[in-house]
């Protein structure tokens, strides 16, 4: 039973690879009783209440280029749902032209997260979606704002949703809570430790041994996340001419220069290039620069130190990562 469940839902995957080039991609709700969560629910603030509607035009508004200042741009431009919400690019160029300076990270599991972005500068996810939106898409939030009013079938969500026309406001919030419904779990590895035990190969379940044992991983990389919102050096700005200072350009710290979050590592096989510079084409080579401790930094983590895994080992772990994919039905969304 299980086994067709998921040769349907990898079906669902192929389908949305082929489409998405002219197509919204969107992963769908959770499908019902036969989900196996390792994750507690997401909370949603106070200030922010989920609702079914909200969600959904939050949904809309993430794949809808209006809402950018050339009218060209919408937030999916950089991050892809078949690319487990990144953009298969080392680095992205933003609506206005100009490069970013960091990798597109994963959005899988952001309601989680208590400081965002790879530096965690953005206390909260609002304040995020809200710098992203005139940022990376260069709008103007009163003008897009005005724009959907415009829209009957988007001035009827609004009001529904929030009593108000679209506002500033009413976008963010809509987009805020559209993005905690994004949660990477379900994967062969969690249905593996729900007790089907041949939902993974022998090498993931050797791959997970290392990972938690001699590969010293999950310091950092903590189940069920496997990651966690704390900032860490590994040495990849080592040698840099102008090297990024990360999280020292929050908390001022000498000791926090070039530490960024230890991103969660759900659904990491979808999501390459790796790091927050995307220096790393493969999971691969991302797994052997972690297992080799990394290069030496007067900063970097003590935590991160050359842990002797073989090839053969190396191998088992990235088994293990690709064992923690999940695959969501989605179904993208009809614009007003
Ligand atoms: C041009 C590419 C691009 C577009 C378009 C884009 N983003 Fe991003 N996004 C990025 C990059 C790059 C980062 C990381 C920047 C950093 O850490 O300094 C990021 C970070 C994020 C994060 C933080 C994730 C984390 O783990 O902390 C969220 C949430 C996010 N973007 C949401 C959005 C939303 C919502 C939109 C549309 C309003 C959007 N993005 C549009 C490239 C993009
Ligand atoms: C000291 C804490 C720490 C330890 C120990 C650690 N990591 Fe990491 N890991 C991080 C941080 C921080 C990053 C992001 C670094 C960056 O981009 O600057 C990262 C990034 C990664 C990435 C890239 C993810 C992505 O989305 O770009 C992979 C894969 C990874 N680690 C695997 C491992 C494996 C496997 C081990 C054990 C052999 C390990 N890590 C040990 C903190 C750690």
């Amino acid at each position: 039973m299980r086994v067709i469940r998921i040769a349907k839902w990898s079906g669902a995957v192929a389908l949305a690879v082929g489409i998405l080039a002219s197509c919204a991609t969107q992963q769908g709700g959770a499908p019902g009783a036969t989900r196996v969560s390792a994750l507690p629910p997401v909370t949603h603030p106070a200030e922010n209440p989920a609702s079914p509607a909200k969600t959904a035009l939050g949904k809309q508004l993430f794949v809808d280029k209006r809402l950018s200042g050339t009218g060209q741009m919408a937030c999916q431009g950089c991050h892809y749902r078949n690319l487990g919400w990144t953009d298969a690019l080392a680095l992205s160029k933003r609506d206005d032209g100009k490069m970013n300076t960091r990798h597109t990270p994963s959005l899988y599991n952001v309601g989680y997260q208590t400081a965002w972005y790879w530096d965690g500068r953005s206390p909260t996810l609002e304040a995020q979606v809200l710098a992203a939106w005139r940022n990376q898409i260069g709008a103007d939030p009163e003008k897009v704002a005005a724009a959907l009013n415009a829209v009957p079938g988007y001035a009827s969500q609004f009001n529904a949703v929030f009593g108000t026309g679209a506002t500033p406001d009413a976008i963010v919030k809509a987009l805020a809570s559209y993005l905690r419904t994004k949660v990477s779990t379900d994967s062969p590895w969690d249905r593996y430790e729900s007790g089907q035990r041949r939902a993974v190969s022998k090498d993931a379940v050797e791959g997970q041994a290392l990972f938690m044992g001699k590969g010293r991983c999950a310091a950092c990389h903590t189940p069920p996340f496997y990651g966690n919102s704390t900032f860490y050096n590994v040495g990849l700005e080592q040698g840099k001419a102008t090297p990024d200072i990360g999280r020292s350009n929050v908390t001022k710290k000498p000791e926090d220069m070039s530490a960024f979050k230890t991103p969660s590592l759900r659904s990491v096989a979808l999501s390459g290039p790796y790091f927050h510079d995307g220096s790393v084409a493969t999971l691969e080579e991302a797994v052997r620069y972690m297992a080799g401790g990394g290069k030496p930094d007067p900063n970097k983590s003590p935590l991160l130190t050359p842990t002797g895994l073989t090839d053969g080992e190396i191998g088992k772990v990235v088994a293990f990562l690709k064992s923690l994919t999940s695959e969501e039905p989605w179904e993208a969304p009809a614009l007003p």
